[in-house]
């Protein structure tokens, strides 16, 4: 039996979790896997009614779970950030799940290239560092002092800035923090990954040539870990890797990525491979609890309409049982998606006609199916 948080958050998190589960219970119907499915309501309106975020109760009640499943956190009525730091951050943080694992495989005939290339592309997002640290702030008439507190489970972080600006002006930063450690056991874990899938390359991303230093130590890591195990690594700046996706997505296969950069990449490749509405994403703690969720976010203007594609959360559900070490579900669920699709059901974003629930239905249909 398995433990499963389900936070469906915010917008249409409530409805494509709906269609996760409904595959997950159809995968559940043959009796080889148990879920018990407890949803949680770390939201947006419970923000709005109680001012909690991510509380500490919360992170000792999800301490209890084997994993968790996730819809979407983000709403219009409350200023960025506040959502997004404040429970999805924190969320990745706490549970130190340093891998955000973001498959993109080309789902023909969504494929958005005008040229008609073949990949399949698993990106590796670092998840807990970079300029996601949260280590920022502002100073009104260009001074002060302020001491800036980073809590990881690898090490807690004391940085006290002061600030004496020649001309009074409002001035803000933000720091991007990176360590040794971190690097070493994402580089250890995607090295790993990429031998598993009988890959002799990676290519590693960052702005190494400007943002020298957080970089700087990002490739020396990157250049022992490799030699180490015996990988090629292929370097590449973050401009010319966007340019590269869309002009040679077939020349990739593996790619590792500091977290902000990821962000953005893992965005235009969606786009690359069908869209937003087929990329799914692993936050992983190899050694502890991981969490799952589409690449998408809550979308609240489509809210209720039942017009969203649930797909990509669907493949977040097949990344669970994958992680889980069911991979002989997750690729029942990969199938039945495919069947799906070749049945012409799919949503207005890729063309078709179906609503929400329609596609969750065909997919737990064709699990059951085969
Ligand atoms: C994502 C999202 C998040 C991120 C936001 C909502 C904090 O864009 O999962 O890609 O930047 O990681
Ligand atoms: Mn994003």
């Amino acid at each position: 039996m398995f433990k499963v948080a389900v936070l469906p958050g915010d917008g249409i998190g409530p409805e494509v979790v709906n269609e996760g589960l409904k595959v997950l219970n159809a995968i559940a119907e043959n009796n080889t896997i148990q879920f018990d499915f407890d949803v949680k309501d770390i939201n947006s309106e419970r923000y709005l009614r109680t001012g909690k975020l991510l509380t500490d109760e919360d992170v000792e009640d999800l301490r209890k779970f084997d994993t968790i499943f996730l819809g979407a956190i983000g709403d219009d009525r409350i200023p960025p950030g506040v959502l997004e730091k404040g429970i999805l951050l924190a969320l990745r943080f706490t549970f130190d799940q340093y891998i955000n694992h973001r498959p993109a495989p080309l789902w023909r005939p969504f494929g958005r290239l005008k040229r008609d290339v073949e990949f399949n592309i698993d990106v590796f997002r670092e998840n807990t560092e970079d300029f996601y640290i949260g280590c920022g702030g502002r100073f009104k008439e260009g001074a002060g002092e302020m001491t800036l507190d980073i809590e990881r489970e690898l090490y807690d972080l004391s940085l006290d800035i002061e600030a004496s600006a020649s001309n009074t002006d409002d001035y803000a930063f933000e720091i991007g923090i990176m360590s040794r450690k971190n690097i070493e056991r994402f580089a250890a874990f995607v090295i790993e990954q990429a031998k598993m899938a009988g890959e002799r390359r990676i290519t590693v991303v960052d702005k190494a040539n400007v943002l020298s230093n957080i970089y700087g130590l990002w490739r020396e890591v990157w250049t022992e870990k490799s030699k180490q195990a015996g990988m090629e690594v292929q370097f590449m700046f973050v401009d010319a890797m966007s340019m590269a996706l869309v002009k040679n997505p077939d020349k990739f296969r593996i790619i590792a990525t500091p977290n902000m950069f990821g962000d953005i990449l893992t965005d235009l490749l969606a786009e690359v491979t069908g869209g937003l509405g087929l990329a799914p994403g692993g936050n992983i703690n190899p050694g502890g609890l991981s969490m799952f969720e589409p690449v998408h976010g809550s979308a609240p203007k489509y809210k209720g309409m039942n017009t969203i594609n649930p797909v990509a959360t669907i493949l977040a559900a097949k990344m669970m049982l994958d992680n889980l070490g069911r991979r002989d579900l997750g690729k029942k669920v990969e199938h039945a998606v495919r069947l799906t699709f070749d049945q012409g059901i799919y949503t207005q974003d890729l063309g078709g006609k179906a609503k929400t629930n329609e596609v969750g239905d065909s997919v737990a249909e064709a699990i059951r199916g085969m």
